[in-house]
């Protein structure tokens, strides 16, 4: 995995969760989001899903603190936060633990070359979540930047046991998000992708 930048790094003293601490997440069904940002898709999750806890790894405070105040506004008992950097937290923070389904949405795009490096979807990465996946669990994943769409579909094929399928169609409201709805308003396209994951 790409070492972590010291952008990164300056998130991981930070872990928060809430609620505090968490409850046990082993042998729970369990669904992850990266990124949420205001959280628009994670509380459709929740909604969809109430038999899942839904975690989501979120590295802004404000963001983070945002959310918190959504998920007891809404009342959503299914809903885990975790403040902190994905990579970090999923490697050293969750421990023993399998998802169904990850969504990671309009990451970061990072689109200047000297900044790729903060990229999340890379190989390493992707092989960790892979290991952290149900056999047979989906992996979702959308940018909306070109340039960052040709890098994943490279670093997706370093990764074999992830398989990929049509399953995306499955999640219309992907591409409702807000900053879907911000990038799709200013004539982006929107790609998304999806994986199943295979054995090992
Ligand atoms: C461009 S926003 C997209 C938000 C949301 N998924 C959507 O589609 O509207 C990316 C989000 O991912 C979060 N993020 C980016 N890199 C992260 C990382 N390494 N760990 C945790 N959160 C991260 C950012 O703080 C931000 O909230």
């Amino acid at each position: 995995m790409m070492p972590l930048s010291s952008l990164e790094k300056a998130y991981i003293p930070q872990i928060e969760t809430h609620p505090a601490p968490l409850p046990p997440l082993k042998n729970h069904p369990l669904i992850l989001e990266i990124g949420p940002g205001r959280g628009d898709f994670l509380f459709q999750l929740a909604e969809e899903n109430p038999r899942h806890f839904i975690l989501a790894i979120e590295y802004k405070n404000r963001r983070y603190e945002k959310l918190v105040q959504r998920i007891e506004k809404r009342r959503l008992a299914n809903v885990l936060l975790v403040k902190g950097e994905a990579r970090f937290v999923l490697k050293s923070y969750l421990k023993d633990i399998l998802f169904e389904k990850v969504f990671i949405l309009f990451s970061d795009p990072w689109p200047k070359k000297r900044h790729a490096k903060h990229r999340l979807i890379e190989a390493e990465f992707l092989s960790l979540l892979s290991r952290l996946m149900c056999p047979g669990g989906e992996l979702i994943v959308t940018t909306d930047d070109e340039s960052y769409a040709q890098w994943m579909q490279r670093e997706f094929e370093k990764v074999p046991c992830l398989l990929p399928t049509d399953k995306k169609d499955q999640y219309p409201t992907i591409f409702e998000t807000f900053y879907a709805q911000k990038w799709k308003g200013e004539g982006r396209s929107l790609n998304a992708f999806c994986f199943v994951n295979g054995p090992y």
